[in-house]
């Protein structure tokens, strides 16, 4: 039979006929590389023959919910959708260093302690190495089965023997299926690994948790590949200086997506961080221009963040636009609303924008407050400290409402906070005692906030 080729990107896992230098799917240079077929496809001759019919069923047929095990760590067990599925196939991908072997020993012992039989293989660390972390986390005793190995048949195999209700593999790029011809870490092994554990998880009735490591722009071969494969997509983030760490639910076959568990990193392992607007606010400096709070939402909570803004003129050309937290392009959009809609002009000036306490917002409601965050910082003019701002702006210069107003209200006023604008229309009810400035256009913003100047 004909050898086939196939070629893969190996950050957005799209196939391509030949090779080239660049992915026409996501733009990446540099990132397809030859893979070798896992299996021969199913030739002609076999197709042609008689299969065997498969059943149809309603979509009405009655099927109860998943019966879930809750570890007990809230944070963990609400980005999992209301806790583990019996036979999911769970994906938890992030920066090397950032802690999910952590996380994952750590849930590991607490599934352990709500009953689940656990086995914890990890491929990069030594069993005394897991061993002492486990113990210095104070999770000596738990009743976590342990192994360090990379071979995946070995590993299925254990598996198949012990039958566990919870498998954690660390790392899924570590693994090394002996059919394949492709060194560990490629994206042959990782997708063949993957695939292997996937399919052992859906027979065996086992969940199955999958490690893998992300680079910041997504180069390696990983985690993309094995999106696909799996139920739940889980990103653990967070910037290297700051103790926050953000669980991030980024797909989810059995939950709400978008939903996010607040963790801290401490000397003795990862705590819960149950009031994250507190934390993210905790260091606030009281009227500083340019800082701005907005009450925002992650998943079904309310979280409150502070934007920061910083304008100067620039002493080149061409004026620097840096943005940590938020999307940049987002802010350049919001910059020209500012300039086309407001005659507010920002050529000739750097624009620095920062999200405090290393959170990333993707959400458009976000959009009045870095507005407003910028209008503060180029003006010099602060904000009055007891208030949030929230709204999405569009490209006519028009406020819209977003979703969840109330929710977002009451978690500004539980922290001390009594003012709110906001865009005109936005359903639900006001919060006895919150003030609040409602408008429909970023120019009455602008002239409510800052004056007519
Ligand atoms: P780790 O879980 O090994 O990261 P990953 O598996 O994502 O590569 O975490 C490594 C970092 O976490 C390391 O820099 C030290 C830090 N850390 C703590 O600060 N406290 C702790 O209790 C532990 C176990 C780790
Ligand atoms: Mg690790």
């Amino acid at each position: 039979m004909a050898k086939t080729q196939s070629f893969t990107c190996s950050s957005c896992g799209a196939k391509h006929p030949r090779w080239s230098g660049r992915c026409d799917a996501c733009s990446a240079w540099n990132t397809i590389v030859e893979e070798a077929p896992l299996t021969a496809g199913p030739s002609k001759k076999t197709l042609g023959g008689k299969g065997r019919s498969i059943e149809l069923l309603d979509l009405a047929a009655e099927e109860a919910p998943p019966p879930r095990t809750c570890s007990g760590m809230d944070e963990l067990d609400r980005v999992l959708g209301g806790g583990l599925v019996p036979a999911s196939a769970t994906l938890v991908g992030g920066d090397p260093g950032i802690g999910k072997s952590t996380l994952l020993l750590q849930a590991a012992a607490k599934f352990a302690g709500a009953g689940l039989s656990v086995v914890y293989v990890s491929g990069e660390e030594a069993s005394a190495q897991v061993r002492m972390r486990a113990q210095r986390l104070g999770l000596g005793d738990a009743k976590v089965r342990l192994a360090a190995e990379t071979n995946l048949r070995d590993i299925l195999t254990t598996l198949d023997r012990e039958r566990p209700q919870l498998a954690i593999i660390d790392s899924i790029q570590t693994m090394w299926a002996d059919n394949v011809e492709a060194a560990p870490g490629s994206v042959s092994q990782v997708r063949s690994a993957a695939h292997e554990l996937v399919s052992f998880a859906k027979r065996r009735g086992t969940s199955v948790v999958l490690v893998g490591h992300v680079t910041k722009d997504g180069q390696i071969a990983g985690p993309r590949v094995v999106e696909h494969m799996v139920d739940t997509v889980l990103y653990f983030e967070g910037e290297r200086g700051h103790q926050f760490r953000i669980l991030r639910a980024v797909k989810n076959r059995f939950g709400p997506a978008d939903e996010i568990g607040v963790f801290e990193m401490t000397g003795r392992g990862l705590a819960e961080v149950a009031n994250p607007s507190a934390l993210f606010l905790s260091d606030r400096e009281t009227r500083a221009p340019g800082a701005v709070v907005f009450a925002g939402v992650e998943g079904t909570r309310p979280v409150l963040v502070e934007f920061q803004a910083l304008v100067a003129p620039s002493p080149t050309p061409q004026a620097r636009r840096t943005v940590v937290g938020w999307d940049g392009s987002r802010l350049a959009m919001i910059l020209a609303v500012l300039e086309a809609r407001c005659g507010i002009p920002f050529a000739g000036l750097d624009v620095y924008l920062n999200v405090a306490g290393g959170l990333r917002v993707s959400e458009p409601a976000a959009d009045l407050a870095v507005a407003a965050a910028l209008l503060s910082a180029r003006e010099d003019a602060a904000l009055p400290a007891d208030m949030v701002v929230f709204g999405e702006i569009s490209l006519s210069g028009a406020l819209r409402p977003v979703s969840q107003t109330e929710n977002r209200l009451k978690e500004a006023q539980k922290l001390g906070f009594s003012q709110a604008t906001l865009p005109e229309r936005s359903a639900g009810s006001i919060p006895k005692g919150v003030t609040v400035c409602q408008m429909n256009d970023l120019a009455t913003f602008v002239g409510e906030i800052f004056g007519a100047g």
